[in-house]
């Protein structure tokens, strides 16, 4: 890759890493501009961490060339290190340590004097919210504080390029929301982003470009809006008082949606998966079948809207499933239940 573009925090061209017969990295081109999200979309076991470490210089490709910010990640490694910060499955903070030492002890490591490392710490624990947590050992911090306390020892000076592995998985609604306004904070002061996640709303909600990988390969690429166009808009799910009424149900919904309609094991149940061909929002037109189906005649008791989960981008994208079972759904299908 000889033509590098300095707008581009990373590219890469045929990135490989290989470990005994696993190529956990097999041929990645990812092209991230500056001063954005990028999202790295893929089940446990793509190669999204592989990838990360080799950007961030901890590991050595074994395939092809990486450039951060222009700098060769292997050849020029002191350049890159210079403008990076890694934050996910590593441990950086001390767990004996309160939220206040490690930032202090973390800033005088990179060389701030003990005030500018003092006022620092204070600044990014307010920005937080972990000034009441301050002075407590970070053992003793909730999953979500413990997210945020990384995130911000990761940012005491502020890197062109912050790498957040995977930032939010296994934490509650509450904290991984407040994980994704850091990192909207982050990206607003001119930080470049690279976030892998499991999660399909997730880099919905942050990224503005998104790969989705599977054993080590980019399946998929592009915007939010192309990546969903590619999958569909989500699901309409419907009960309906009368099981008499379903054949009538799903003709019309046929008609309205112009989508494939499932009929459920339960026999007041069905499902309509939304195509997003039509450019109206999930909402939208969901709430014209539901227009349509009142105008029929059709009692309709219940029903929720459904985005795309990952699983269904998977099925989309390979024809297969990402092999994982479904049962930590955490906001993989988030359903907005309804009462019609
Ligand atoms: N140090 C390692 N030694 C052997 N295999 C590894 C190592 N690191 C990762 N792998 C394998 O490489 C593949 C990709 O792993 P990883 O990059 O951690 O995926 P992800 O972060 O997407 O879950 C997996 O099959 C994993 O088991
Ligand atoms: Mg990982």
């Amino acid at each position: 890759m000889s033509q590098h573009t300095p707008a581009l925090a990373i590219e890469t061209a045929g990135l490989v890493k290989t470990f005994g017969e696993t190529r956990a990295v097999d041929g990645v081109d990812l092209a991230v501009p500056a001063g954005t999200v990028y999202g790295v979309l893929g089940p446990n076991g793509a190669g999204k961490t592989t990838t990360v470490k080799m950007l961030a210089t901890l590991l050595r490709p074994d395939g092809g060339e990486a450039h951060v910010f222009g700098h060769d990640v292997v050849r020029e490694a002191d350049e890159v290190r210079g403008r990076v910060s890694l934050t996910g499955q590593y441990a950086s903070v001390d767990e004996d340590l309160t939220g206040t030492e490690n930032l202090v002890l973390l800033g005088r490591l990179l060389g701030h004097s003990k005030q500018a490392a003092r006022r620092r710490s204070e600044q990014l624990l307010e920005a937080f919210g972990l000034s009441e947590a301050a002075a407590k050992q970070v053992k003793h911090y909730s999953g979500g504080m413990r997210r945020r306390i990384d995130i911000a020892a990761s940012i005491l000076n502020t890197p062109d390029l912050l790498f957040l592995d995977e930032p939010t998985t296994g934490l509650d609604p509450r904290s991984r929301n407040q994980v994704w306004d850091i990192v909207r904070a982050v990206v607003a002061q001119g930080t470049t982003v690279l976030l892998t996640t499991q999660y399909l709303d997730e880099a919905d909600q942050l990224a503005s470009r998104i790969a989705v990988i599977d054993h080590g390969k980019v399946i998929a690429e592009g915007t939010k809006g192309e990546l969903k166009a590619s999958v569909g808009a989500g699901s309409v799910h419907l009960r309906l008082r009368d099981p008499g009424q379903r054949p009538d149900a799903e003709r019309v919904l046929r008609a309205t949606l112009d989508a494939d309609v499932q009929l459920e094991p339960d026999p007041v149940a069905l499902t309509a998966r939304l195509s997003s061909a039509t450019g109206d929002s999930a909402a939208e037109e969901a709430s014209r079948a539901l227009a349509e189906l009142a105008r029929t005649g059709i009692t309709v008791d219940n029903f929720s809207l459904g985005q795309p989960s990952l699983d269904e981008v998977f099925l989309a994208l390979t024809g297969h499933d990402t092999g994982q079972d479904s049962g930590q759904d955490l906001g993989r299908d988030s359903k907005d239940e309804v009462a019609a």
